[in-house]
């Protein structure tokens, strides 16, 4: 199986991207990773330990605490997940095991296993960056990169221009974006095209079932704030997205670009900038996808959850 390390901040679409992985039996989870950013550092730490006690997996993970950045705190998504940012299911974890920082066990994982580890990252990139901070030369050690954050046709999510992940810390972002390695985005053009309708609810796996169970009971305040703030009868999972680009990136047209990250701009921080002019000649190190097969996507997420449900 596929060594991977999933970087999180939970988030319903976190959760359910977390069921798709630790069923998959091409996958071998190695930890799973805590950061700030639906939610608080401590709330998210919280949260990953709770996801994982309630889906039990086969193999446990080990699991990376999120590490407090007062300063950047200004947004979170708690409107939109709920004031725990689980759907206020009344999902919690035993008492807090004591556990490494989560940028301390990406290095440990990744120089474990060099050149082995997928490190798919569904939250702000606080804990990548820090992680290339301590140890400069864990990017050239990593297998692949796959991060859900921006937005290549410049329509944010956070602001007007600023898709969360990246707006919520603008200087990390910019420091992985510019790692010499090839990283994979998965940007809010694609994730924003795979729409779920009512519908999922009924193909959820069984409430006997643990991820059924979880599914189930989160789900539902998802769709009731996609109705409530934006008016929409049906919801997205950008992290979810991401994890099938993950599994299967043959349902995606990528474009490899160089990419970078506003870090000042008044109107535009945190927006994302690409260099698409027909004179730029140099190959870009970022793997873009612009295109899904959103039909595809769709029903591998759902066959994953589906599948989790089985074990
Ligand atoms: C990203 O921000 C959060 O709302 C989601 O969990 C996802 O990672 C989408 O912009
Ligand atoms: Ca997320």
């Amino acid at each position: 199986p596929r060594k991977v390390i999933i970087d999180c901040d939970p988030g319903i679409d976190d959760a359910v991207a977390l069921c798709m992985a630790l069923f998959d039996p091409r996958l071998e989870v190695l930890a799973v990773t805590a950061v700030a950013g639906n939610v608080t550092a401590d709330q998210s730490t919280r949260n990953v330990q709770a996801l994982i006690e309630q889906l039990d997996p086969p193999r446990y993970p080990r699991l990376g605490a999120a590490t407090p950045t007062e300063s950047l705190a200004m947004v979170d998504n708690r409107s939109l997940y709920g004031e725990d940012g689980l759907g206020n299911v009344g999902l919690v974890s035993s008492k807090l095991a004591r556990q490494h920082p989560s940028e301390k066990l990406i290095c440990d994982e990744v120089r474990a296993a060099p050149g082995e580890v997928t490190l798919i990252c569904l939250g702000p990139l606080t804990n990548i960056a820090a992680a290339i901070t301590r140890e400069p030369q864990l990017i050239s050690m990593l297998g692949r990169l796959v991060i859900m954050g921006g937005a290549v046709n410049g329509i944010g999510n956070a602001t007007s221009a600023a898709e969360f992940n990246i707006y919520y810390d603008p200087h990390s972002a910019r420091q992985v974006f510019r790692s010499p390695t090839t990283k994979s985005l998965i940007p809010l053009d694609v994730t924003g095209q795979v729409t779920f309708s009512l519908d999922l609810l009924d193909q959820l796996p069984p409430e006997t079932s643990r991820a059924g169970s979880l599914l189930r009971r989160t789900l539902p305040h998802l769709f009731r704030t996609y109705r409530r703030d934006l008016g929409l009868e049906g919801i997205l999972l950008p992290d979810a997205v991401a994890m099938a680009a993950a599994l299967h990136p043959e349902l995606f047209t990528t474009r490899d670009l160089t990419g970078d990250v506003e870090t000042a701009g008044e109107l535009t921080l945190g927006a994302t900038v690409f260099d698409r002019r027909s004179t730029a000649h140099q190959r870009g190190d970022m793997e873009v996808a612009l295109e899904v097969d959103a039909a595809g996507v769709a029903d591998c997420i759902v066959r994953a959850l589906v599948d989790a449900g089985k074990q």
